[in-house]
């Protein structure tokens, strides 16, 4: 479908439908059947392609899918592919759903992701983004920005200021629906966060350009001590890690990362005037957890599930707290390397 992304590509290959269908009509009657096919389906093409839809289907738009179908699409994947995160799953697919069903929303979706790594921040971003956007974080409508990577030098600060904040003007004014997902926001320059803030806020338009129909995903590793701390203690006290909720995290996530004098926010006043809409808390994933992680994962390979390496691969992983070792220190991240060991022979 790559070439056809312009309307006239497709008005094209019409085109050359209409040229085989010729013939076939003319055998019936010559030249006046032939003109009324083509005089209909050329208006009837003319309508399709001016229709959002269809031309969404042959080129990639901003918003390519409605709401429902995005969030739809969401939940489904999260299901299948995310585990141990029940508060994710509920968090996201709510938010991300109801703001795109909203067509006049008051400020663009923030949302802030917190947890260690390996629990899923950059894999839950990805599937948002391709959720909305077929193409993914590949699609030109989703903007990934790593801080170490892309604002790396100090002294560079206000040529990156200018940079960033054109860059989302200029994307924002291309398609209102661009995603914008900021990585290890807790290494970010300070000056840097504040220059993003205006954008985020309950603005009707900036300089003539509206913000808020934009999301934008922050991923930090920001309160995940205290994540750790809640969960554990819920564990502890014999509950039910399901029945973890939201309100048992999200009091002590904000005022952790407040507080935390590492993480850029605390510099930013993001938090403070309330920009962000949604802290999501990423839990500390369980040997079960990285069991499932292995499973996925070996079936996306195409290989048979064999229990006897699952659990070996999900062995050499270590844990903690030293005691109990309930949790996997790198969550599943290195769980990937591990089986090329097993099955790159
Ligand atoms: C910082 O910006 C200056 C001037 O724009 C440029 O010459 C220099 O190479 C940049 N430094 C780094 C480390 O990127
Ligand atoms: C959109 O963002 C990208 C970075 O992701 C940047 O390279 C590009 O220049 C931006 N486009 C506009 C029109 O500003």
């Amino acid at each position: 479908m790559r070439l056809l992304r312009e309307p006239g590509a497709v008005l094209g290959l019409a085109l050359v439908a209409l040229v085989q269908l010729g013939p076939e009509a003319q055998a019936v009657e010559p030249i006046s059947v032939g003109l009324a096919l083509a005089g209909a389906a050329a208006s009837a093409l003319t309508g399709l392609i001016s229709y959002p839809r269809l031309y969404c289907y042959f080129a990639e738009c901003c918003l390519q899918r409605p709401g429902a179908r995005a969030g739809a699409a969401l939940e489904e994947h999260l299901d299948k592919k995310l585990f141990g995160q029940h508060l994710v799953k509920r968090v996201l697919v709510k938010a991300v759903t109801g703001f795109l069903n909203n067509a006049n929303p008051k400020k663009p979706l923030t949302l802030s992701l917190h947890g260690w790594t390996g629990t899923g921040k950059n894999f839950v971003s990805k599937i948002v983004a391709e959720s909305i956007y077929e193409g993914g974080l590949n699609s030109k409508y989703v903007h990934q920005f790593v801080s170490t990577l892309h604002f790396p030098h100090r002294q560079n600060i206000t040529q990156y200021k200018d940079q960033l904040q054109s860059w989302i003007r200029g994307n924002v004014t291309a398609c209102a629906r661009s995603i914008f997902i900021f990585d290890e926001m807790d290494k970010m320059h300070a000056g840097l966060i504040d220059s993003i803030k205006p954008f985020l806020d309950y603005y009707e338009e900036l300089d003539g350009v509206s913000y808020r129909k934009a999301i934008f995903i922050f991923l930090s590793n920001a309160g995940a001590e205290k994540i750790t701390e809640v969960t554990l203690d819920f564990w502890r006290r014999g509950k039910r890690r399901e029945d973890l909720e939201l309100r048992d995290l999200e009091v002590a996530l904000s005022v952790s990362v407040f507080n935390n004098k590492n993480s850029g926010f605390w510099h930013s006043s993001l938090i403070d005037r309330n920009l962000i809409d949604y802290f999501v808390p990423f839990l500390p994933l369980e040997y079960k957890h990285v069991k499932m992680c292995i499973r996925v994962e070996l079936e996306s390979r195409g290989y048979v599930v064999d229990e006897e390496i699952v659990a070996r691969v999900a062995d050499e992983m270590t844990y903690f707290p030293k005691v109990e070792r309930i949790y996997s220190d790198k969550g599943c991240k290195t769980v990937y390397t591990k089986l090329d060991f097993y099955y790159d022979l």
